[in-house]
């Protein structure tokens, strides 16, 4: 209950502190304490991000294999993980209150974005025409639609990135800020991830850098991180933060939360509601457009339609249960990060081709591990009908053999499943 540190230090050898509710009792300075206490955050930080890794993980596969009668014991073995997982809790910093507050730009025109009559070809392969659209200053949008529809090509036209046919006018005194796959490859990579957000920051959000790097999961030494080694995911993320905290008055962001766990999708849907601009957002994540845009464009066969309301009237109306039903979800971590890369550098068009020859690869890896597997199988059930012979009982050769024949199958089963995780997020 005193604030006067020096006092503290000088008076006491114990420490005591009550944190969500729990007590911890240190038996040191105060000092000390508050570094212990920094430290112990950090582990419960990692150990946290650990734990929620290791949940999607989990539940990814039983989505995948649900169905596949040779995964059946795998999947119920996660099942039953996930039934026993104590979530790990991390005592509470800034991050609940966390509130995200975009700099002020100036205002805009009346209408940020219109469409007229807007076609985009490929060759003869016609991605969409006829794309008429207004969008006005302070409106929230979303695009949706399944993978492939054009989204992120229209996208791309608005930023003036790729030629298209028909009239497309931008507003006065617009200020975009474009959340893209490629963001990530604008960030100066001698930089520390710290610095690179500490380098954009103005005003009284300076005082929070830590926090909000903690509130887009970059706690602890993170911040310390070089840009050069981060992952295709963090180097979303921290493009992400850093175009928060860029004045904009129209906010174009394609696909923001693929990075995110539910908390920092918290703080920005948060954000982005707060926000007085323009928004248009490509999503196909349900939880995250709810509440947050009054219309949807729907992007289908060649055609763009419009749909007054929010992203539930618009399932509704399409007697939809999610946005996974018009269009595939986007894959998991892994194959974002590989089409991130991809992408790097390249066109969709290549990165696409590039897939295509990962998808060959892949599958002739899970045919060989597939056949691996029925080889071993067979193996270790003619060891089996030896064994329960009397002969064989009494031939430890032969349960040295068969040990040894397990753990292979354990080993090519482990490799087969990898494969198919890899082959199916492709
Ligand atoms: N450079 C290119 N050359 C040829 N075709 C292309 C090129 N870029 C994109 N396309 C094609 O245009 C179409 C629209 O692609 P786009 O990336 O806009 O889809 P999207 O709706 O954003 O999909 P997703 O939900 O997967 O992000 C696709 O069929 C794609 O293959
Ligand atoms: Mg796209």
């Amino acid at each position: 209950m005193s604030h006067d540190r020096a006092f503290i230090n000088n008076v006491t050898t114990r420490t005591i502190e009550i944190s969500c509710g729990v007590i911890y009792d240190y038996r040191v300075k105060y000092n000390e304490f508050v570094e212990l206490r920094k430290e112990r955050r950090e582990q419960q930080q990692r150990a946290y991000e650990n734990q929620q890794k290791e949940i999607a993980d989990a539940k990814e596969f039983i989505e995948r294999f649900r169905y596949k009668p040779t995964k059946a014991v795998q999947v119920q073995s996660r099942i039953k993980m996930l039934e026993k997982i104590v979530p790990i809790e991390v005592d509470e910093v800034d991050n609940k209150t966390m509130r995200l507050k975009f700099p002020p730009a100036i205002r805009s025109g009346n209408y940020p974005v219109i469409c007229e009559g807007v076609a985009k070809s490929y060759g003869d392969h016609t991605v969409f025409s006829g794309v008429d659209l207004t969008i006005k200053r302070g409106e929230k949008v979303a695009f949706v639609g399944r993978n492939g529809e054009g989204k992120t090509t229209l996208v791309k036209c608005i930023m003036g990135e790729i030629p298209f046919d028909g009239t497309l006018t931008i507003g006065h005194n617009i200020q975009i800020g474009y959340y893209a796959q490629n963001q990530a490859q604008l960030l100066d990579d001698e930089v520390t991830v710290h610095d690179t957000i500490d380098n954009v920051a103005t005003g009284p959000i300076r005082t929070r850098i830590n926090d909000i790097l903690g509130a887009f999961m970059f706690g602890g030494e993170a911040g310390q991180k070089k840009v050069k080694v981060l992952s295709g995911g963090e180097r979303s993320r921290l493009a992400m933060i850093r175009l928060l905290l860029t004045p904009n008055n129209l906010l174009i962001l394609d696909e923001p939360t693929n990075h995110l766990d539910m908390a920092s999708k918290d703080v920005l849907k948060e954000a982005i509601q707060a926000f007085d601009g323009t928004v248009i957002v490509v999503s196909h994540d349900r939880e995250f457009l709810d509440g947050l845009v009054s219309k949807v464009y729907e992007f289908a066969d060649g055609k763009v339609r419009e749909h007054l309301g929010g992203i539930y009237d618009f399932l509704q109306k399409k007697n939809l249960d999610n946005l996974a039903d018009i269009g595939r979800m986007k894959g998991a971590p892994a194959v974002q990060a590989a089409q991130d890369k991809a992408s790097a550098g390249k066109d969709d068009y290549e990165a696409r081709k590039e897939q295509e020859r990962r998808k060959r690869k892949v599958q002739k890896k899970i045919d060989d591990c597939e056949k691996e597997v029925e080889r071993i199988s067979k193996e270790i059930k003619d060891i089996e009908e030896w064994l329960s012979t009397p002969t064989g009982a009494q031939n430890p050769a032969m349960f040295e053999a068969y040990g040894k024949l397990k753990n292979d199958l354990a080993e090519a089963e482990k490799r087969w499943e990898e494969a198919m995780i890899e082959g199916e997020s492709l």
